[in-house]
């Protein structure tokens, strides 16, 4: 049995298919995450990635499968209900409110989660100290890089026990690349645990305890690097070759 799948998990989905009208994606993809564990999914474009997040996440509802969330059933559950159950994504869009200022994107994160809001706005501008000092700006006004940390930090205010991440580092200048790498790092320190989409593959197995290689919607590779290091050659020809 795959170590993913024993018992006493955060999360166990198994055997999800989901897809779109007409268009299978997911072909029965095994996935578990334990408590604190930061698994890294790795994939060519289009081999069915965010579909997977959004799945987790209610998003997208699986055609078949299990996902089980702290001991309790959530698949084809709606994704309110899957958010207030502590499971928090940050969509590959972001999915800000540009017109709106940092501050107030933050305070929508906390929305149905509750929660002493101000405190944990607090705690986030103590983490971000970007976004502390344009607080009032309007998201739209900001680099792509600290939108990134805007819908971070959004996310975290939403109390996640999962923490879904779609491409973090995904068209961000290096610079930024390297800032939401130490952000991530931070989170994992404070043992949240977290699923993370990651095509750059320095980046995702310096935060990854275990990673998955998804291709054509299946798992066609899963390995535990806490023990050693993982060969990125090999790791890119499993993907694209
Ligand atoms: N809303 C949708 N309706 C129809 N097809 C979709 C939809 N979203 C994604 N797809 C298709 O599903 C397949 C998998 O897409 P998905 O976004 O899950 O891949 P991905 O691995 O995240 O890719 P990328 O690396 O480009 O983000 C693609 O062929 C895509 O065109
Ligand atoms: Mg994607």
């Amino acid at each position: 049995m795959p170590e993913d799948l024993l018992p006493n998990q955060l999360l166990t989905a198994r055997g999800l298919e989901a897809g779109y009208p007409g268009k299978q994606i997911l072909f029965g993809v095994d996935l578990a995450v334990a408590p604190a564990e930061v698994v890294v999914l790795l994939g060519a474009n289009g081999s069915g990635k965010s579909t997977a997040l959004n799945t987790l996440s209610g998003f997208v509802r699986p055609w078949a499968g299990s996902i089980r969330f702290e001991g309790a059933e959530i698949a084809g559950r709606p994704p309110h209900r899957i958010f207030r159950r502590g499971i928090v994504q940050v969509s590959q869009a972001r999915d800000l409110f540009p017109d709106l200022t940092v501050e107030d994107n933050l305070r929508l994160g906390a929305w149905a989660r509750g929660g002493a809001v101000d405190a944990l706005a607090e705690d986030v501008f103590r983490s971000f100290p970007r976004l502390a000092e344009r607080r009032r700006q309007m998201v739209r006004l900001m680099s792509g890089g600290e939108q990134q940390m805007v819908a971070i930090g959004r996310a975290l205010m939403g109390r996640p026990k999962l923490l879904l991440l779609d491409e973090p580092s995904g068209g961000l200048a290096p610079v930024f690349v390297k800032e939401i790498a130490a952000i991530i790092a931070e989170l994992k320190r404070r043992a949240i645990a977290m699923v993370i989409v990651e095509q750059n593959i320095k980046l995702a197995l310096s935060i990854a305890d275990r990673f998955l290689i998804l291709r054509d919607g299946r798992v066609t590779q899963r390995q535990d690097i806490r023990a050693g290091a993982a060969d990125e050659q090999d790791i890119v020809r499993s993907i694209y070759l």
